[in-house]
């Protein structure tokens, strides 16, 4: 593998919350060098001139649909689109078909990313076996096996005993928890947020209550296990509350997607179903409350929970269509648009919820930080070019978007994965880079 010299960007180092002008020397997949006038003719130069070059952007929530749909997303587009999003690392979520919740579909997935070779993939593995939420998957196997995480994400757990002895069970194997929380006898059948649009439109709600009531449980089953959990995809301004109360008391994280930070309920209303996702879109009070998690850093991270569907099912109606939003490629310009332009919170925050955070929370020691001898694993962003949204052009199948022809700032650039650059100028790389 040849060697890549990044000159004259500009530098986040989010661990430090800074930004300096260097050059960076990756070399056999590591960070070499980080200073300033490094030389090496034999390098692959990059000029990084007015872009911002930190560690890879690590993204804990994305579907890639493989085994069972690989038609919708599969680890090879999955893997295209999250390069060409800056993603060098992804979480993979288990509610696939079969569900990720044996040894052997862990090995699978590990190997067949290994085969692709372009980002990272890491399996989260299900909490309990078939996703169905009345038997705990064998923890022990699946950490062997590769497994980073455990999810059951798209249901929550309903049995707060079983999930009280999963809890301390995970504990044994160091595996941390990503919670969808959802009471299904609340959300039961529900569509949309409740509010005006469900009035408006006479669709079945999704009580505020269905996530806030679950993730109390489950806060208080931590608090008393000792488990490391996060909560993902937050909605409402309560659940921000509820997190900034136990997080006097515990270490314990969450994130936020970027619609929940862009769209309200009411984007329902023109969007139909691309805009039906779980959680629902909420109000524009709690998405001021989410903002306000994210810059106090309760919510110190980001994920975007990528869900492709195809489109003939997202046409249904809009009781049949399913819930998701497909934004792996335009989730880092997204989340500066809602965060950066509105004066949240400045790049270097970003990075350090999209990059150093994540890492921290798997465990993932290599990751996050860009000094020397740490994974070459690298995002370069473009904070000044602004371009807009074209979902066919994306790599992912899923085209289930509702921010076609937005108008973004912050593009990824380049992205570098264990040394290699698989993605130069917004496209990937298909052979050698130079
Ligand atoms: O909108 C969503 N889509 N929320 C989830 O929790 C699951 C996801 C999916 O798998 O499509
Ligand atoms: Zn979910």
């Amino acid at each position: 593998m040849k060697k890549i010299l990044i000159k004259k960007g500009t530098v986040v180092f989010p661990q430090r919350g800074v930004l300096q002008d260097a050059d960076i020397l990756v070399e056999d997949g590591l960070v070499a060098r980080v200073g300033k006038g490094i030389e090496d003719t034999q390098a692959c130069p990059v000029n990084a001139s007015n872009l911002l070059v930190g560690p890879g952007f690590i993204n804990l929530h994305v579907h890639l649909r493989e085994p069972g749909r690989e038609t919708e997303e599969n680890l090879w587009t999955g893997s295209r689109a999250a390069a060409r999003g800056g993603f060098t690392s992804v979480v993979s979520m288990p509610n696939t078909h079969p569900p990720i919740d044996n040894p052997l579909l862990v090995r699978y997935l590990l190997l067949r990313a290994k085969e692709i070779g372009l980002i990272n993939i890491f399996p989260a593995g299900a909490i309990t076996v078939g996703l169905e939420g009345k038997e705990m998957a064998e923890y022990g196997l699946l950490k062997e096996a590769g497994v980073i995480a455990l999810s059951d994400d798209g249901r929550g757990v309903q049995d707060a005993r079983l999930l009280y002895l999963a809890f301390q069970y995970a504990q044994y194997f160091n595996l941390p928890f990503i919670l969808h929380e959802e009471d299904e006898g609340l959300s039961r059948g529900g569509e949309v947020s409740e509010g005006k649009v469900a009035a408006l439109l006479g669709k079945r709600a999704i009580p505020r209550v269905a996530e806030e009531s679950l993730m109390a449980r489950d806060l208080v089953l931590a608090f008393r296990t000792g488990a490391r959990v996060h909560f993902t995809h937050l909605s409402t301004a309560l659940q921000v509350e509820l997190l900034r109360w136990f997080q006097k008391k515990m270490p314990v994280s969450a994130d936020v997607t970027p619609h929940h930070l862009l769209l309200t309920e009411e984007d329902v209303l023109q969007w139909g179903s691309e805009a039906k996702v779980k959680p629902p879109l909420r109000s524009l009070e709690d998405q001021k409350a989410l903002k306000e998690g994210v810059k106090e850093g309760v919510i110190s991270i980001l994920a975007s929970d990528h869900a492709p569907h195809p489109l003939e099912d997202k046409s249904l109606s809009f009781s049949e269509a399913p819930f998701g939003i497909s934004n792996l490629e335009i989730a880092v310009p997204l989340y500066a648009k809602a965060l950066i332009e509105e004066g949240i919170i400045n790049w270097v925050e970003l990075w350090e919820k999209l990059s150093y955070n994540p890492a921290l929370f798997l465990g993932l020691n290599n990751k996050g930080i860009l000094e020397e001898g740490k994974d070459a694993d690298i995002t370069i962003v473009d904070p000044g070019t602004r371009k807009k949204v074209k979902v066919s052009d994306f790599e992912s199948r899923g085209k289930n978007c509702p921010f076609e022809n937005w108008s973004l700032l912050g593009w990824p650039a380049y992205t570098i994965v264990g040394g290699r650059m698989v993605m130069a100028e917004g496209s990937i790389v298909e052979d050698e880079f130079c």
